[in-house]
């Protein structure tokens, strides 16, 4: 059998017949890893295009289709397993679905496997008739045990462990022990046999990927697949296996906090954009059903430089507070930093300051900052950072109950945002007493009481109404 030798880069997967120091496809650095193929994993036999391949196609048995509008067979409408989890089942849009290939990507270290353990003693909560298999390729079965023991996942029933890294032998367990959910964990450290390359290059996590996904289709078993996120081009991160997959959810947050955010970026059964919140004690992770307490820092007194905004995550409305630091700077280029928000949107921000409020920002330093390690990724936003930021140059502070939601227009006009009414609700449920909204959602929030709505139409109208309405 001739074997081929090519290099394949180990972030994006671009490949080239010799090795290159800089990805054309992704620009990762030192990236290419040699890779060997032999027909046979992966590679057609037969050239695209050959008369062969041509004659091959047509003369293949048809594959299976159905009339969309023929009724459902209600053995086969999507059924969802309680995760026993409420913030994970929500991220996973309503429960774990039985067939599903599932990839939690999330830095070393952030809680991706206590996550899974949990999750797998709320499925046997809530589940008596359901077996799990966990197969750790990174730690021993008296690791796991003994981490198991401590998060209180022993004495639940039918969850069996497994210290294993190659995947035939892994799937000759599954046959034995017939799961209805597997975690495997992590994608990094398995191997098939039939392969030569390293475990975590590329062809590896790809070849790994290809057959939990049958796994999962074939035998109605619902796939779980750790990858750890990597800095580094040496192994193969999950953005790789990404496309493969039914769903994938990504595990975050910073290793100073003890906050860590659940988040779907692809979803195939649900919306990809749910957020999940939870908190890594010593026994373990807590949900937190109010995150946006969470949010809005321990906030006492009114300081100026502070305003608080909304943002929707999925169905979900979040309160966040946000931060401005403006100062005169000593340099001739003035500083510009912005944790959380992205930095030319406050670039923006900054002109429709200076040019439709008159602000006077170019030999100041701006320091922008989001509460709580969030990162804000719609302009909903916007209306609230200009004021957070009017405030801090004009050092006039805003009453600790007050909320901001509008996205601004480079006119100077405070345009309208999606679910205006969900988000001044949630103000409201936190105790808000005031919330300023772009001027053309008035009727919109006209029926929600207990709150008092004041209206913006530009923004060059913000210091008029602060002062009047304060
Ligand atoms: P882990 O789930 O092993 O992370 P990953 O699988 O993503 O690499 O989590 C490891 C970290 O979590 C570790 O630093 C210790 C901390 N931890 C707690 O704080 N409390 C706990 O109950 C557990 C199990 C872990
Ligand atoms: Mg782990």
């Amino acid at each position: 059998m001739k074997i081929k030798t090519q290099y394949q880069c180990q972030s994006c997967g671009h490949t080239s017949a010799k090795w290159l120091g800089r990805c054309p496809g992704c620009e990762a650095w030192n990236s290419f890893v040699e890779e060997r193929t032999s027909p046979g994993d992966g590679s057609p036999a037969v050239q695209e295009g050959s008369l062969a391949a041509l004659r091959e196609e047509f003369s293949a048995q048809p594959g299976d289709w159905t009339d969309l509008d023929a009724p459902e067979d209600p053995s086969r409408a999507l059924r969802r397993l309680d995760t026993g989890i409420g913030e994970l089942n929500r991220v996973l849009g309503g429960g774990l679905v039985p067939d599903s290939f599932t990839l939690l990507g999330g830095d070393p270290g952030i809680g991706k496997s206590t996550l899974l353990l949990q999750m797998a003693r709320g499925i046997r909560l809530k589940n008596a008739d359901l077996k799990i298999l966990y197969v750790s390729g990174e730690e021993s079965v008296d690791q796991i045990r003994s981490r198991a023991i401590r998060l209180g996942v022993q004495g639940s029933g039918h969850i069996f462990l497994a210290a294993e890294t190659q995947i035939e032998k892994v799937f000759a367990t599954v046959k034995e022990l017939r799961p209805h959910v597997l975690v495997m964990d992590s994608l990094q450290t398995f191997t098939s046999s039939y392969l030569q390359s390293a475990p975590g290059s590329v062809t590896q996590v790809r070849e790994i990927s290809a057959k939990l996904m049958a796994l999962a289709k074939s035998a109605g078993i619902s796939v779980w697949l750790v990858g750890h996120v990597t800095k580094e081009g040496s192994i193969a991160g999950p953005k790789v296996v990404e496309h493969m997959v039914d769903t994938v959810l990504y595990f975050e947050g910073d290793s100073g906090s003890t906050y860590r955010l659940l988040r779907a970026v692809k979803n195939r059964f649900g919306s990809s954009r749910e957020l999940g919140v939870f908190e890594m004690e010593g026994d373990g992770l807590q949900e937190v059903s109010n995150p946006s307490s969470l949010f809005l820092s321990d906030r006492r007194e009114a300081l100026p430089g502070t305003a608080i905004g909304t943002l929707l995550e999925g169905t979900r409305p979040l309160l966040v507070e946000l931060q401005a630091l403006v100062a005169p700077s000593p340099l001739s280029l003035p500083r510009r930093t912005s944790v959380g928000m992205d930095s030319n949107r406050i670039a923006l921000l900054s002109a429709i300051l200076e040019r439709h409020m008159r602000v006077r920002l170019a030999e100041q330093d701006l320091f922008f900052n989001v509460a709580g390690g969030l990162k804000l990724s719609e302009p909903a936003c916007d209306l609230a950072a200009i004021a957070a930021i009017w405030s801090s140059v004009e050092d006039h502070p805003f009453p600790l109950d007050w909320a901001w939601i509008g996205e601004l227009g480079l006119t100077g006009e405070v345009r309208r945002v999606s679910q205006i009414d969900v988000r001044v609700e949630e103000a409201r449920k936190l105790g808000f007493k005031t919330v300023v909204i772009p001027e053309g959602s008035a009727e919109r929030v006209g029926k929600i009481q207990g709150i008092r709505v004041l209206t913006l139409d530009r923004v060059s109208h913000l210091g008029r109404l602060v002062r009047e309405k304060n």
